[in-house]
């Protein structure tokens, strides 16, 4: 094994429901542990993906021509500032492996997703963390001051998981002027659709094109369009030689046939897009002030998902949900008592709360049986 490779922890992916239901004989399990949308995919999706069964024995366009050209036009973006991957997170890994020499530097702010600095490390790099002040927001100066040690890699994961938090337009801007020539800006837009709907929120792809850094935005199927299983995330670059380089370090055929028609589909399906944010501007507030109710704290977010302290060991709460039947993800490390929450159904997000009840009484742990 590379040297590199050692001190890195597996990704936690939490248990799946059809485990949960073994595990626990549980017969009902309510997920609310990866973010994934509620509502499921469009009804378009279903039709397309019977449709395009018959030719799964042909390789995948490895241009993904169809859904490119769909992007771009409503994007208003070159199709050939794209790059498609296996979701966003093989992105994020070739994004390493086409920019990241041993003696870059990468900069994050934890805590955030785990594959920023996880990659960073596989290649050996050095990842630089600007820790998130109390309210879960970034460290402004300090993320502005290591911005100017010329990182190759910067990422804004906006919204932020596990904490939800946005950086709003001016903050943005702030930071991205500061990047110079050398530094590449990622900006992780993971749950885009649920935030963009707030005016705040920085409307990267205008921003960025008036920078000087070059810059990558990168978004997903997987969230608000429902298409996790299927593993579709793409990027929009700054020009079309930061996607040819990108490109280099991908493997052929990293988005497959059947994910590439799922997601037309869906991206053409505006209707159910709106129908999904507009379920999640209903029912966050609602879970928010539930918890809030019971005396947590929940950081304020822009995305489908609620991180709070339960003032507890997570993972030990997390585990006794899980027997109610409830999967929810724990946090670690300096975030050992807090726990990521997903935004589901009505009905689920009120079994969650009786379940957080059943083992939290008065907000402190109990097991009853
Ligand atoms: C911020 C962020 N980026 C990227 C991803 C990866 O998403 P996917 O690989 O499913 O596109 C996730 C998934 O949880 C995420 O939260």
């Amino acid at each position: 094994m590379r040297a590199a490779l050692a001190h890195l922890a597996p990704y936690n992916a939490g248990l799946s429901a059809d485990r949960v239901r073994e595990r626990y004989g549980i017969a009902h399990v309510v997920k609310l542990a990866s973010n994934e949308s509620p509502l499921g995919p469009s009804p378009a999706v279903h039709a397309a993906l019977a449709s395009a069964l018959g030719d799964v024995a042909l390789y995948p366009d490895s241009y993904c021509t169809a859904l490119r050209a769909a992007i771009a036009a409503k994007l208003g973006v070159n199709p050939d500032c794209l790059i498609f991957g296996n979701g966003s997170e093989d992105l994020l890994s070739v994004l390493s492996r086409a920019f990241l020499d041993p003696t870059d530097r990468i900069v994050i702010s934890s805590p955030t997703f785990s594959v920023y600095a996880d990659s960073a490390a596989m290649m050996g790099a050095t990842v630089i963390d600007v820790p998130r002040p109390p309210d879960l927001t970034l460290d402004l100066s300090a993320v502005c001051e290591a911005v100017g040690r010329k990182p190759k890699l910067l990422f804004l994961c906006n919204p932020n998981n596990p904490t939800g938090t946005a950086i709003d337009r001016q903050d943005f801007e702030r930071i991205c002027r500061l990047a110079g020539p050398s530094t590449l800006i990622v900006t992780d837009e993971a749950y885009f659709e649920y935030a963009v709907v707030d005016a705040n929120y920085p409307r990267s792809l205008q921003i960025l094109r008036a920078m000087s850094a070059p810059w990558i935005v990168l978004r997903t199927f997987s969230k608000a369009y429902a298409l996790a299983g299927l593993r579709v995330g793409y990027g929009i670059c700054s020009s079309p030689e930061i996607a040819r380089q990108v490109d280099l370090a991908r493997t052929a055929f990293n988005v497959n046939h059947l994910a590439q028609v799922a997601a037309l589909a869906a991206w053409n399906d505006t209707a159910h897009m709106a129908k999904t944010v507009t379920h999640n501007r209903q029912e966050l507030p609602r879970l928010a002030a539930a918890l809030r109710a019971r005396g947590f704290a929940p950081a304020r977010s822009a995305a489908n998902f609620l991180f709070f302290d339960v003032r507890e060991n997570a993972r030990l709460i997390a585990d006794r949900l899980i027997a109610k039947g409830v999967i929810v993800k724990p946090w670690g490390g300096a975030y050992g008592t807090h726990m990521r929450v997903t935004v589901g159904t009505a009905a689920e997000n009120d079994a969650f709360i009786a379940a957080l009840d059943y083992v939290l009484p008065n907000g402190s742990p109990h097991e009853r049986e």
